[in-house]
């Protein structure tokens, strides 16, 4: 078993840093297309033979030190009884959204045993044939929340109604920590929580609306010992805020150097990040350029995980992604 990503998750020393990055499976693949030519969305999240095969595509083809659960954050909406719509085009949407403090208040969340139970299966099935720790996810409460209510509405209802809107946030925290130890309890070694949306706020907002709930999850999952990592868009705003609430690592953009970011998150709190997707794409020489000087920028630091600073593009292409891998696993940095 290749346990480099637990090693740096507690900050150990490690004869490289490990990489995966995020959206690894992904329309950037001829694989993958060839299989979402086939199958819906929803079919490829739903069908645990399906979202088993798609998890492991990013650890054969590009050989990443760990593999990251095929599913979305929005499948907790199921849990409530929710229906989630992946269009072709566009962004998924919740049905029904939720349009008032009613509609909060009569939401009741199922077993998540019940309602995600092909979760369980799909890590039942990518347990055995994993070689790479197996990483599971939720979304952060607050960017959750974004989806399932209306869109135009969630200003409006933050400012003039924030009691409901906090009642929702820890009805879907609830949710989200009852589902993140059903992947625990199948076998997933690391939680990634994707609070993707949480920089769309004013920093008392950030604090008010996404931290205090980020902290809730963080404190829910500590007694299992599975390392937790934060991701936020832009999270690089936020250093001291997210280390704050000690989780196992913080995942960073590419706003701030990786090597000032170490120097404002303490140990033992891991950092992982952030080559700019958009450089990702290309041409090659940037490519190896601009990880050349990630990988010296942090030579012989521990605790760094090496990813992306959001997920791959989707028309990054593939050769790109597999030399980045290479780049790192041929460093000693
Ligand atoms: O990273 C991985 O490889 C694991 C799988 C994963 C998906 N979604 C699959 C997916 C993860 C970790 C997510 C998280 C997710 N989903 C986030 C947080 C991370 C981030 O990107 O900021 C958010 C905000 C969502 C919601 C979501 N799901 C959006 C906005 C979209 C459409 C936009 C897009 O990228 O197409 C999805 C669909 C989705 N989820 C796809 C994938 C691979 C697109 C796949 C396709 O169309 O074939």
């Amino acid at each position: 078993m290749n346990a480099l990503i637990l090693q740096t998750l507690r900050c150990e020393e490690t004869s490289r840093p490990p990489v995966w990055l995020m959206r690894q499976a992904g329309r950037y693949q001829p694989e993958y297309r060839a299989l979402r030519s086939k199958h819906s969305l929803w079919e490829l999240f739903h069908k645990p033979e399906l979202a088993a095969q798609v998890t492991l595509l990013p650890v054969d083809i590009l050989g990443v030190d760990a593999a990251i659960l095929f599913s979305d954050i929005l499948v907790i909406a199921e849990v409530f009884g929710l229906k989630v719509h992946f269009p072709e085009q566009g962004g998924p949407s919740i049905q029904p959204a939720l349009c008032s403090a009613a509609d909060v208040e009569a939401l009741a969340a199922q077993p998540v045993e019940e309602r995600l139970s092909y979760v369980q299966e799909t890590i039942a099935l990518l347990k055995p044939q994993l070689k790479v720790p197996l990483i599971g996810f939720c979304g952060g409460p607050f960017t959750v929340a974004t989806y399932l209510i209306e869109k135009e509405k969630r200003e409006a209802w933050m400012a003039h109604d924030p009691q409901s809107f906090h009642q929702l946030l820890e009805k879907i925290s609830e949710a989200s920590l009852a589902y993140l130890r059903l992947q625990i309890a199948a076998g997933v070694q690391v939680v990634q929580v994707f609070d993707s949306w949480a920089s769309l706020l004013t920093p008392q907002q950030f604090a008010e609306f996404s931290l205090k709930y980020l902290h809730k999850i963080v404190e829910g999952i500590r007694a299992t010992g599975v390392p937790l990592i934060l991701f936020c868009r832009n999270s690089s705003l936020y250093p001291e805020e997210l280390a704050s609430l000690k989780p196992a690592g913080i995942s960073f953009d590419w706003h701030q150097e990786m090597a000032l970011l170490r120097q404002k998150v303490p140990f033992p709190i891991a950092i992982q990040g952030n080559l700019d997707p958009e450089i990702l794409r290309g041409p090659y020489p940037l490519v190896k350029e601009a990880t050349k000087k990630l990988l010296r920028s942090m030579k012989n630091e521990k605790g760094w995980i090496v990813n992306l600073g959001h997920g791959i593009l989707p028309d990054t292409p593939v050769e790109n992604v597999r030399c980045f891998v290479e780049l790192v696993k041929e460093s000693d940095a």
